[in-house]
């Protein structure tokens, strides 16, 4: 019987913490749209963090390795969440690893990058 309680009251504990761990932190990363970076500065980021080892050197993506990024990257505030806490096989970065203002920066790189010409204009794919 005791034990039944002091199991209760761990699990209810752990649930407790659980949710606290959920709760969203008040980061700059949680604003909705992107803060504003420099492109330049993002390039070197994203190289030297390498993201381009899985999304491409043009942030253009790998079926194999990483999708796409740019030039068109998901809204910032889904962007910045996947980056610290992806959910499937890309590695984690967090706040420690690369700050708010460098993922900025990185954001910005990917919105410059330029779009692939329309597959109607490619002759060889015609
Ligand atoms: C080891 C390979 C790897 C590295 C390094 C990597 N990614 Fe990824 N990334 C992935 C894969 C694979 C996915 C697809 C989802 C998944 O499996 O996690 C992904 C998904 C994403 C997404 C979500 C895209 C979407 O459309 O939902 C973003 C954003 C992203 N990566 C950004 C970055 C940035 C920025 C960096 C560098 C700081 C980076 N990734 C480094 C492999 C990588």
């Amino acid at each position: 019987m005791k034990t039944g309680i002091t199991l209760a009251a761990l699990l209810l504990t752990a649930t407790i913490a659980s949710a606290q761990a959920a709760a969203p932190s008040p980061s700059p990363a949680a604003q909705t749209s992107a803060p504003a970076g420099n492109a330049d500065a993002g390039k070197k980021l994203y190289s030297s963090f390498g993201c381009y080892q899985c999304h491409g050197y043009e942030a253009q993506g790998s079926s194999a390795t990483g999708p796409r990024l740019g030039p068109k990257p998901i809204a910032w505030a889904a962007f910045s969440r996947y980056v610290r806490r992806p959910t499937n096989q890309m590695p984690p970065y967090t706040e420690k690893v690369v700050s708010d203002a460098d993922l900025a920066n990185i954001y910005a790189f990917l919105q410059a990058r330029t779009a692939p010409a329309p597959v109607a204009n490619i002759p060889l794919l015609k």
